[in-house]
Parts: structure tokens; C-alpha cells; sequence
């Protein structure tokens, strides 16, 4: 067995071969701030110093390092590891804009690309997915996750492991994946990244915590621990977490890496006193692999003949990297994932490229259509294209991609010009750039949209506004792209509005005035069809948002999944001494689960098979819906629960189930759904979870606040 071949390999190591399996040092491509320590990385290699490698990729590459560990005595395989976050060669969308299509087999098509290219170049890990929770768009790495909400984000969160990992871990089409960054990193204070995070357990166990333990069961092989802290304790020094939950509770067996540099971070964070303090308390609460520290290297195995360490900490970290290796196949051929042929014919296979068409225009989100602007005719006569990112490339990939080519991707531009025929003319002018610096050349876009039939405004975010690193405490759309879209609707032409961005961001005057806006997130290389499929009517846009769209900064965090208060609003004129703002409505801009279609539905006919059921039964509802437009199209059915008396405060409504159903014009289909006491179930006082007896609201819409149907029924 596995276990016999690792307990084998595990006899013949010396503590500084062992304390080296939990060591791994980054290539030249850096995606952190390098340690004061100078290394001779393949000279450690060649002395079994070294676990794994980041930040190495290729065959060619990855083959040349394996060669030097083979070198070492007990000639054990080192993991290449990336960030293989939306695709490897191929560019799919970002993972918050995939999460906005709801459709799971979308998105773990995507990361099975993703993993299949990342194999096929060398890769046997990606740092994928990020599950945190996101509710602040000011944070740069909600780009990189599923948004707001815990239930559609732990059913991605299994998508994605699935995708990357494949059924089995071991086939070379597929890497390991990694759930990060454990945990509750997505609440950092203000949206600031690396920072402090402070939440009730409650709080952690039911909505920060489910799509880690959605990850765990599918298998997924590795976690990666957060820089933050949670409640003063480091997450990379947090037992609680790493060891009573993850390892204990949950019976993970895959490893944790340390996020880059996050065990020595743990000096800075006033929490180890120097690097031998933070390895000692990283290896007991649980961090198995030290990533760019270089903290376990140099202190680890000194703890351990010091006894300040007990070395059955380092046997299980290092037979939990070990066991990973044997289940990659690496012990058998360390060069398995190292071919050249399948190189070049797996990155080059044009199957890659229609997927991420796929998932790109299933990931746009409609968000305002008046007087049904779009689609646009494709035998408009002039069409003037607006805007910074009208020829955008770089920008459409968007940030966390590890090898950019712009020759394989098709701009908004490109994307309409091979649609239409010669007979529409398309007229561009640039308007300004994303910050508003050099270009602003306001009196050419005006003229360019006097002389067309519609006007397409480009706008948004520039590749490197959101990801890691990236938060901003103003998420308006930046620089003068917003006067810019009021100088060309004074000229009265009709406007789409197409917004490309990382993040939710605030757009207030386009909310109010354009016509059509199109939520185009960064979409990947195949951004620009995907967009003018939707433009121009040969793709119904199905996309909803995975988060909440806030009015103003001020009013974040917002989530639909609010609560009451002890003084809710029940009247709009009468907001003195309720839950208000003086200056603004509690509601966001857009809110979660929204997205409009070129087709409308309606929702009829609830039947609840009960209204009084017990713990061990199931409710099941059906209702029909039809498609009343004229367009075929697809609606994501969201049911959401709320329990409105309970031992603890619970939020006005939660997403409990949704089905993404495809409707031809006039077509009705009874949509079935079964309510279980799983999902009446919350985390008590004393964190036990249970469902408490009484009345439970159910309501079934098309948008978080757009509720087409509802009932009561009652738990025994
Ligand atoms: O995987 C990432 C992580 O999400 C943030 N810090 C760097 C790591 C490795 O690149």
C-alpha cells in the first residue's frame, strides 16, 4: 500500500532530509517578497534540502530541477507547484466571473482545461481554488474567489477540486489542487489585504468554513493556510484551525503549505519572536510545508534535537507530502508529467479555446436592458465603439495569470468586427485611458458617436487593479471613464455599456443613464466573441451575480444574507430611528443573484407536498416555470430559506438551493426541488448543528430581492 511505501521512504531519511520535504523554495518568477537568505536552491536540491518548487514551469524546466533531485540520495520527487487560478495557457475567465454563470459543469470543465495544460507543462499542483468567502468588493482577491455566498461558493468550491484533481488524483491530465487560504482570509479587516480578522465563531463555522469542508469532501489533496489572523492567533500558527478542525474534525488527510512567507510573518505579526520561535509554533498548530519562509530549513531540526519539537510532528507532515508523491505517480516516474509531445499537443489543442468561449459568455451578467436595446442588430449601419478597453488584451485576461499572450486573445474589437459583414461600419475612438492620465480625448468620442446609430462604451478596470495585493478603498470605476460616458450620452445616441472589471464596482451615473449594461468581468481570451455573442443576440446572457454590487464603499460589508435588526425599515418616508443611513438606502446597486435575460419567465403554481413535516422527512415543492419572451434562454431558479424565530438571530434569507434551467420561447417545465432538515439547520450557541422546530419562510425567485413565489411551512 501507499502507507507501507511511505513508512519505508520515512526510515531511511535523516532529520535534515525530512525537515527538507517540508521546505519549498520559489523559481525565478516571484510571487511574494523574497527571504534576506541567500540560497543555492539546486544545491540544496541535490542534498534533499528541498520538498517542492513554486513558481517553475515547462517541461524543459521542471525536467532540468527533477534531474538534481534525482541526484540526491534517497532520490525523492519534488512537486512543481503553480498558481494555476483561470487557466494555464489558455485564459479562461476570472473564478468570481465563473461563478457568476451557476453552472457547475462550466466551471469544473474550465479548471479540467486549466489542469490538463498545468500537467502537461510539468505542473503537478495549482494553488486553486481560493474558497474564501468574498463580501468586500474593496479586497483585490474577490476576483479569485465565488463571491458572496457560502452555499453556491462550497458547490464551486467542489466543481473546481473536481476539475483540477479529476475523480481520481494520479492521471496526468490532472493536478493536485489546493484549498485556499484557511481560513476566513476573505474577511479581512476593511478589505485590506494580509490584514487582521475578527469574527465570532459562529460566524467562521456557518459561513467562512462550509466551502473548506465542501473542498475536504471532495477530496481535494492540499489546503493552504492565510496570512491573516483570526482573533490574534495567525492562521499559519492556528491549532483551532489546522489541527482541531482540519485535521481532527474533518479527518484531512492531504498536507497544508504555509502561504508565501507566512510562517516568518508570524515575527511581524508580533506572534513568534524570531523564525525558530514561528517554525516551532507553525509545525505544532499543523503548517506541514514552509513556503518561502525558509524558517523550517534553517530552525526546524535543531527543535527537534532540542526536543522543543517533537519529531512524530515532522514524520506526519512529512508522510502526508510523501503520500502525495507516491499518489502522483512520482516515485514510479518523477518525469511522468514531463513530455514534450503532450506539451505541445495539449497546449495547442483549439478544443481549449471553445470551452473558454463557453464559460466566458455563460459568465456575462446583464445588468440593465431598457426599452430592449440589445440584442443589437447585426445589420446596424454604424456602430461607434467607445473606451480604454475597446482594443483591451492584457486587460481581458486580468490578473493571476502566469504567462500572458496577447496574440491568443481576441479583443471586444476583434470580437465585433468578425461578426458583422462589411456593411456596418465601426467607428472607434479611445474617449481616455483607464486613469484618466494621458489620454482624455473627449471631443473625438463625441464626434464619433454623433455619427453612429448606437453607441458600445468599453470601461472598466485595468488588469492590474484587483488580485492579490490589489485593494482599493474607492471601487468607482476609475479615472474619468464615468464623465466620459456623460459627455457621450448628451449626445442623446442610445449607449451599451460594457464594464470589464475585477471586482463589483460603482458606476452610478451608467446605472442611471445607459440603456443596456453588460457585466463583462475579465472574461479571458476569449472575452471578446463571448461579449459580442451576447451583443449581438447569438448567446441569451444567463449570468447572475455572485455578489452583492454596493452603492457606496460606505456601505460595506453588504450581503443579501443580512439580518432584521431590532428596527427594521418597513416604510422608505420613514426612516428615523430604524436601521438607516440618512444619505442613502440600506439596498444595494445590484444585488446577489441577479442578472437579467433577452427572455422572461414567470413563476406558478407552488405546491408544497406538506406544511408540517419532522426532522427526518423531506419537503418537496415543484412550481412551473415558463419562458414568456421571445428568446430561448436560461434561468437560474434561487430558492432561499429564512427562519424567523430561532434560539439565535438568523439572516432574512439564505440560498439553499438553485437549478439553471434552459426554456425555448413559450416552453413551461415543473421545476422540482426537495427542502431537507440540512438545510434548516444552522450553528447554535454551542456550535452544535441543529434545525429548531416552528415556521420556516421559503421563497423562490429570480434575484435574492426579486421573490416570485413563497410559502410557510412548519418544522415538528
Ligand atoms: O498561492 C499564492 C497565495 O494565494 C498568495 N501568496 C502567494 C502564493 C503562491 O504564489
Amino acid at each position: 500500500t501507499i502507507n507501507q511505501r511511505v513508512d519505508s521512504v520515512l526510515n531511511l531519511m535523516t532529520l535534515e532530509e525530512k525537515v527538507g520535504q517540508l521546505n519549498q523554495y520559489s523559481g525565478k518568477e516571484v510571487t511574494g517578497p523574497l527571504s534576506e537568505r541567500k540560497t543555492n536552491q539546486l544545491n540544496d536540491i541535490k542534498h534533499g534540502l528541498v520538498g517542492s518548487m513554486l513558481n517553475v514551469k515547462g517541461v524543459k524546466a521542471t525536467r532540468e530541477i527533477q534531474a538534481v533531485a534525482m541526484q540526491s540520495r534517497l532520490k525523492i520527487p519534488l512537486l512543481f507547484s503553480l498558481d494555476v487560478i483561470h487557466g494555464y495557457k489558455t485564459i479562461f475567465p476570472i473564478p468570481l466571473a465563473e461563478a457568476a454563470s451557476w453552472d457547475l459543469d462550466a466551471i469544473r470543465s474550465s479548471a479540467h482545461i486549466a489542469a490538463k495544460e498545468a500537467a502537461a507543462a510539468g505542473i503537478h499542483w495549482t494553488f486553486a481554488p481560493m474558497v474564501d468567502v468574498g463580501r468586500d468588493p474593496r479586497w483585490g482577491r474577490v476576483m479569485e474567489g465565488a463571491g458572496e455566498d457560502t452555499y453556491l461558493g462550497s458547490l464551486i468550491a467542489k466543481a473546481r477540486v473536481k476539475g483540477f484533481q479529476g475523480e481520481k488524483l494520479g492521471g496526468t491530465d490532472a493536478v493536485m489542487a489546493c484549498a485556499k487560504h484557511f481560513a476566513a482570509y476573505g474577511a479581512a479587516l476593511g478589505g485590506r489585504d494580509y490584514n487582521a480578522v475578527d469574527m465570532s465563531d459562529n460566524m467562521l463555522w456557518e459561513t467562512y468554513l462550509p466551502p473548506f469542508k465542501a473542498a475536504v469532501d471532495a477530496g481535494v489533496a492540499t489546503f493552504m493556510n492565510s496570512f491573516n489572523t483570526l482573533n490574534g492567533i495567525p492562521a499559519t500558527g492556528n491549532s483551532y484551525l489546522q489541527r482541531d478542525i482540519l485535521k481532527d474534525k474533518w479527518g484531512y488527510k492531504g498536507f497544508v503549505v504555509s502561504d508565501w512567507g507566512s510562517i516568518g510573518e508570524m515575527v511581524a505579526w508580533g506572534y513568534a519572536a524570531n523564525n525558530t520561535d514561528a517554525s516551532l509554533k507553525a509545525i505544532t498548530a499543523g503548517s506541514d510545508m514552509d513556503m518561502e519562509s525558509h524558517a523550517y530549513i534553517t530552525s526546524l531540526a535543531q527543535l527537534v534535537k532540542s526536543k522543543k519539537v517533537d519529531i512524530k510532528l515532522v514524520n506526519d507532515a512529512v508522510k502526508r507530502i510523501l503520500y502525495k508523491k507516491f499518489e502522483l505517480g512520482l516515485f514510479d516516474d518523477p518525469y511522468r508529467f514531463c513530455n514534450e509531445t503532450r506539451e505541445q499537443q495539449v497546449l495547442n489543442d483549439p478544443e481549449n479555446k471553445l470551452i473558454a468561449r463557453d464559460v466566458a459568455q455563460k459568465s456575462i451578467v446583464l445588468l440593465k436592458n431598457e426599452l430592449s436595446l440589445l440584442p443589437l442588430s447585426k445589420t446596424t449601419k454604424t456602430i461607434a465603439i467607445i473606451g480604454p478597453l475597446v482594443k483591451a488584451k492584457r486587460d481581458l485576461e486580468g490578473s493571476w495569470i502566469r504567462q500572458s499572450d496577447t496574440t491568443l486573445v481576441t479583443s471586444l474589437y476583434e470580437g465585433i468586427r468578425n461578426k458583422l459583414d462589411r456593411n456596418t461600419k465601426l467607428i472607434y475612438a479611445q474617449g481616455t485611458d483607464i486613469m484618466g492620465k494621458d489620454q482624455n480625448n473627449f471631443d473625438e468620442a463625441v464626434a464619433t458617436a454623433q455619427k453612429a446609430d448606437v453607441v458600445i462604451m468599453v470601461l472598466g478596470e485595468s488588469w492590474d487593479m484587483s488580485g492579490e495585493s490589489k485593494s482599493r478603498t474607492d471601487i468607482h470605476l476609475p479615472g474619468r471613464q464615468e464623465e466620459l460616458f456623460k459627455a457621450i450620452s448628451a449626445t442623446g445616441k442610445p449607449i451599451v455599456v460594457v464594464l470589464m472589471a475585477g471586482r463589483p464596482l460603482i458606476f452610478d451615473t451608467i446605472s442611471d443613464k445607459a440603456q443596456s449594461i453588460v457585466y463583462a468581468w475579465w472574461l479571458g481570451a476569449e472575452g471578446g466573441n463571448a461579449i459580442a455573442n451576447v451583443l449581438f443576440g447569438d448567446y441569451n446572457p444567463s449570468g447572475k451575480l455572485p455578489s452583492t454590487f454596493p452603492r457606496s464603499v460606505g456601505q460595506i460589508p453588504l450581503s443579501y444574507a443580512s439580518y432584521s435588526t431590532g428596527r427594521p425599515i418597513k416604510n422608505l418616508n420613514d426612516i428615523k430611528y430604524k436601521s438607516a443611513y440618512i444619505d442613502m438606502p440600506n439596498t444595494p446597486r445590484y444585488t446577489f443573484g441577479y442578472g437579467l435575460s433577452y427572455t422572461t419567465f414567470s413563476y406558478e403554481n407552488l405546491k408544497l407536498n406538506k406544511d408540517l413535516i419532522n426532522k427526518n422527512e423531506v419537503l418537496s415543492i415543484e412550481f412551473e416555470l415558463t419562458n414568456t419572451g421571445k428568446y430561448a434562454g436560461e434561468e437560474v431558479v434561487q430558492l432561499y430559506l429564512q427562519d424567523p424565530v430561532a434560539s439565535l438571530a438568523r439572516p432574512v434569507k439564505e440560498l439553499k438551493a438553485f437549478q439553471k434551467i434552459a426554456l425555448k420561447p413559450g416552453e413551461s417545465k415543473i421545476v422540482k426541488f426537495a427542502i431537507t432538515n440540512e438545510m434548516l439547520s444552522f450553528y447554535n450557541r454551542n456550535l452544535q448543528w441543529v434545525s429548531e422546530p416552528g415556521q420556516f419562510k421559503l421563497m423562490i425567485g429570480s434575484a435574492s430581492d426579486d421573490i416570485r413565489l413563497q410559502s410557510v411551512f412548519r418544522l415538528k
